[in-house]
C-alpha cells in the first residue's frame, strides 16, 4: 500500500473531498480538511450537523478523494450556494463506500474513534467531532499528488504582499496598511501549519519586511 505521506497528507490540514454512504446507500461527498497522525492514520474535524459524520458513524467507513481541481473542491464544498458539480462515484474495492473518478489519489478509512469538543473561533462556540481513522488502503493514481494546503495559499500571497510593499516602498508611498495586511496572511499560515515549511518562511518573510521598511 502507498503511503498517507505519498498522497500528500501531513500534519497540518490537506483539502479533500470526502465520500461516505447515506442510510438508503447513496453516496455523499463533503470537503474536509485532513491531517496525518502517524503513518496509518487521519484526522478531520467535522462540524455538526453533519451528513458525513453521521454517515462515518453509522457505517464506520469512507475515502478520501484528493483533486488538483480547486473549482470541484470549492464547489462540493458549497453545494448550498453554489451550483453543485456532477460527480460520478466508482466503486472502491477495499470498501462499500464508493471513490469518485476523475481524482489523484484515495485514502480508504475506517473510523476508529469520535469524539465530541466544542471548538471556539471568531464564530463563538461550536460543537464538532473529531474523528480519527485509520487507513486500510492508499492508492496513489498520480505521482506528487498533494492536497491543497491553505497554508500554501497564505504563504504565496504573503509573498505577492511582500513584493508589492517593496515596489511601494521605493515610491515612498506608506506601507503601514499593506504590513499589517502582510501580517495576517503570516499569521493565518503560521496559525493553519505551525510547524511547516511554510511556517518558517512565512516567519522569515514577515521579518525581512518590517527590517526592509525600518518597522522593528
Ligand atoms: C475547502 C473547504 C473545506 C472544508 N473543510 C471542512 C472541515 O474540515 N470540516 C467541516 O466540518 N466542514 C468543512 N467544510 C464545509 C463542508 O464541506 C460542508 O459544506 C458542511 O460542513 C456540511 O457537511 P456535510 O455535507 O457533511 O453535512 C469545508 C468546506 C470547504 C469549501
Amino acid at each position: 500500500m502507498a503511503s498517507l505521506r505519498e498522497l500528500g497528507l501531513r500534519d497540518s490540514p490537506g483539502e479533500v473531498i470526502l465520500s461516505t454512504l447515506n442510510p438508503d446507500s447513496s453516496p455523499h461527498a463533503a470537503a474536509v480538511g485532513v491531517r496525518a497522525r502517524g503513518e496509518e492514520e487521519v484526522e478531520m474535524l467535522l462540524f455538526h450537523p453533519s451528513v458525513s459524520l453521521s454517515n462515518l458513524r453509522r457505517e464506520g467507513e469512507g475515502v478520501l478523494n484528493v483533486t488538483d481541481d480547486v473549482s470541484l473542491l470549492v464547489r462540493v464544498g458549497l453545494r448550498n450556494l453554489l451550483p453543485p458539480p456532477r460527480l460520478e462515484f466508482l466503486p472502491s474495492a477495499l470498501l462499500r463506500t464508493p471513490r469518485l473518478g476523475g481524482m489523484r489519489g484515495y485514502a480508504y478509512l475506517r473510523v476508529r474513534e469520535v469524539e465530541e469538543r466544542e471548538v471556539e473561533d471568531e464564530l463563538g462556540t461550536s460543537t464538532a467531532s473529531r474523528v480519527l481513522c485509520r487507513a486500510v488502503g492508499v492508492e496513489v493514481v498520480s505521482p506528487g499528488v498533494k492536497p491543497f494546503l491553505r497554508s500554501e495559499f497564505f504563504l504565496l500571497e504573503a509573498a505577492v504582499k511582500a513584493s508589492r510593499i517593496l515596489v511601494a516602498r521605493e515610491r515612498g508611498m506608506k506601507v503601514r496598511r499593506m504590513v499589517e495586511e502582510l501580517r495576517r496572511l503570516v499569521e493565518e499560515c503560521l496559525r493553519l501549519a505551525p510547524s511547516s515549511g511554510e511556517a518558517e518562511t512565512a516567519r522569515e518573510l514577515l521579518e525581512a519586511v518590517e527590517r526592509r521598511v525600518g518597522m522593528w
